[in-house]
């Protein structure tokens, strides 16, 4: 019984060895006293509280590292994404010079990684810059990763408005793994799954072929469904017939970028496409909806995904000091959004009970005097005005 408690010791000594040394040499400026650990975290969102597109906001930097300073933990929580979680941690690390690595980082796609049972079938991947996404998602290990994009370069009459962009197209798309072939289903190329991965740029085109791929029989591209329209089948017969699942990432309508105005998001182009499916299928005054999963901020599976994600860095950064670790009681939402951040933290249903306490920033979509569509737990200028009201609360200041 000793023999094997040592070595569950060394085992933890050598784990704290290897985590904190790095954190701890890279954080170091006033280190907490090892008795002092946080039972609370913070989770930020990035556009319009860290950055705004490719600028640093002013204060992040001090915020963040001033966290890492007091061994407070936090992980980055963002609708964004686009390209891998390793990529996009680098790119953070170097714009808001803290370390960072992919064990804090969570972005809208990220779930999308442990869909497992879909990796071996054929999936389609839409959004994002020219096809960054795909690569993302075969880091994933999706095997077999189409675009709207290898679509229009192998039938470029399936949306004759994109003809001018074929050039680009041609960049970065790759021969289909099956002709569409309607005459021949079987050997045709069939979607079994799409994704909307990122905003879309080609709003047309995506639209195009996800209306095909839903229409179609079993997901065959080329084909319709005989079932479309039929009143004696659920939802009026509309993706009754073995069509694919539809996910996106992201709902996000609004979101705030480099302009002083905020700009459509993904939520955007979703909430386009259903009104061409509004005016395809007769819509919901015809007993229609559009089934689609929808993650990213507000929605619980991701808020969960996230919490694991934060409690087990907690762990890791936080063992060195030895002891049972005291369960995280409150996690502080930092976000620029009330339609994402205010409203998934406030409505999060955390599974071990932990309080998840939103806060909402002026630095981004949400505009200073107006009524939040969802309310904070407090409203401050910018992150470091959340970190140290939220430390206040937690009387940490020191
Ligand atoms: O596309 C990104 C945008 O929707 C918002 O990102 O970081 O504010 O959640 P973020
Ligand atoms: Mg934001």
């Amino acid at each position: 019984m000793a023999a094997r408690a040592s070595i569950r010791q060394i085992v933890r000594q050598a784990r704290c060895n290897s985590y904190c040394i790095p954190l701890r040499r890279g954080l170091q400026t006033a280190a907490a006293p090892a008795s002092r650990i946080p039972t609370f975290a913070f989770a930020f969102d990035i556009d319009g509280v860290l950055v705004r597109s490719s600028d640093a906001l002013p204060r992040a930097h001090k915020a963040l590292s001033y966290l890492q300073s007091q061994h407070i933990p936090w992980i980055l929580l963002t609708n964004g994404g686009g390209s891998h979680e390793s990529a996009r941690v680098a790119e953070l690390s170097s714009k808001l010079n803290v370390p960072i690595d992919t064990s804090m980082f969570v972005q809208s796609h990220t779930p999308f990684a442990d869909m497992d049972h879909l990796k071996d079938k054929t999936v389609m991947v839409v959004g994002g810059e020219a096809d960054k996404c795909r690569a993302v998602a075969e880091a994933y290990g999706f095997k077999t990763v189409v675009t709207p994009g290898d679509i229009l370069v192998a039938h470029p009459d399936i949306w004759p408005f994109s003809q001018q962009l074929l050039p680009y197209y041609k960049t970065f798309t790759r021969p289909l793994p099956a002709p569409i072939d309607p005459a021949s289903p079987s050997t045709s190329l069939r979607i079994d799954a799409v994704f909307v991965y990122n905003d879309p740029r080609d709003w047309g085109l995506d639209s195009q072929v996800i209306k095909d791929v839903l229409l179609s029989h079993r997901g065959i591209l080329g084909t319709l469904s005989r079932k479309n329209g039929n009143a004696a089948l659920d939802n009026r017969g509309y993706q009754q017939d073995g069509q694919p699942p539809l996910y996106f990432s992201n709902p996000d309508l609004l979101w705030a970028a480099k302009y002083h105005l905020p700009r459509l998001g993904q939520g955007g182009f979703r909430e386009a496409f259903e009104g061409i499916w509004t005016a395809i299928t007769g819509g919901e005054a015809h007993g229609v909806k559009l089934q689609k999963t929808v993650l990213g901020k507000p929605h619980q599976p991701t808020y969960e995904f996230a919490e694991k994600r934060l409690i087990s860095h907690r762990r890791n950064l936080l063992q060195c000091h030895g002891g049972t670790l005291a369960n995280l009681q409150r996690v502080y939402m930092v976000g620029d959004n009330p339609a994402s951040d205010i409203a998934g933290g406030n409505n999060y249903k955390s599974p071990h009970g932990i309080d998840w306490a939103s806060i909402l920033v002026q630095t981004g979509v949400y505009v200073e005097g107006t009524v939040p569509a969802h309310q904070p737990r407090n409203t401050v200028g910018d992150v470091w005005d959340a970190v140290t009201w939220a430390a206040a609360q937690e009387k940490w200041l020191t």
